[in-house]
């Protein structure tokens, strides 16, 4: 059984994902910055300088969001970045965002489902995605359109919540993703759920090896995983 956020419902999963974005997009960042102490920038950040080496010029930001990891790319310097989303709210405050720092010309956010990827085959240089494979309907459907869409040599970035697994962070983390995070996260989105299947989806989601095995599965090569922060998150990479 999929992890949704409305167990209530009979939506799939996807439609479940987009209304719980569009749901509590406009307090998205805020929440994101202060539920994590300002870390998920940093995340981003040290995600984003893997790679750099790779210099790519187009690149591919899939469940973009409100664009955040997709304007930290921006310091690669590429000549393009395209970002796809689900949620059509997410992309509105996105969209607000880039205008207001003037970077229309260089980001640019469309409507996009990752299992269904409206590119052609080995289009972008670089792939990325930030808190997004965990909400995936099917997964390995979201994985090979990625390694489809990327160029043969390009680099896909995954970033992604995983479990702690040593006494005591496991142990604080628990506490905090099943005590603290829901009821700050209800009371400041105003949505009963999303702030519940964030650590439910976590808890679900395969993570460290688990999830090498099935970027592999699905084509990638050379694939590295990251620990970041006690294993509170992950980056994972590989190339085509
Ligand atoms: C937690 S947000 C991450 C946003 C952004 N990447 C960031 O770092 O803040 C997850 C995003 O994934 C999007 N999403 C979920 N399933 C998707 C899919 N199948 N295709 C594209 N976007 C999807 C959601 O709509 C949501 O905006």
């Amino acid at each position: 059984m999929a992890v949704v956020p409305y167990k209530d419902q009979n939506d799939d999963k996807k439609s479940q994902v987009a209304t719980m974005f569009n749901n509590i997009a406009g307090k998205y960042d805020f929440l994101n910055h202060f539920l994590s102490a300002g870390i998920d920038i940093i995340w981003r950040k040290k995600a984003v300088s893997l790679l750099a080496p790779e210099k790519p010029k187009y690149v591919l930001d899939i469940a973009t969001g409100t664009a955040d990891f997709a304007i930290e790319t921006l310091r690669l310097n590429p000549d393009k970045i395209v970002g796809v989303d689900i949620s059509e709210g997410m992309l509105a405050v996105g969209r607000e965002k880039l205008a207001k720092k003037g970077l229309t010309n260089k980001i640019e956010l469309k409507y996009g489902d990752s299992e269904n990827l409206p590119f052609e085959d080995n289009t972008f240089d670089a792939i990325t995605v930030a808190f997004g494979v965990r909400n995936f309907e099917n997964l390995k459907k979201g994985l090979s359109e990625m390694n489809r869409v990327l160029k043969p040599g390009g680099t896909a970035v995954v970033l992604e919540f995983s479990k702690p697994r040593s006494f005591p962070m496991k142990q604080l983390y628990q506490f905090y993703f099943k005590n603290i995070l829901p009821v700050v996260g209800k009371i400041v989105s105003k949505d009963n759920a999303a702030y519940t299947y964030l650590p439910e989806s976590v808890q679900a989601f395969p993570d460290g090896k688990d999830f090498i095995s099935i970027f592999e599965e699905v084509g990638f090569k050379n694939t590295k995983w990251h620990s970041l922060t006690f294993g509170i998150s992950s980056i994972y990479t590989g190339k085509k």
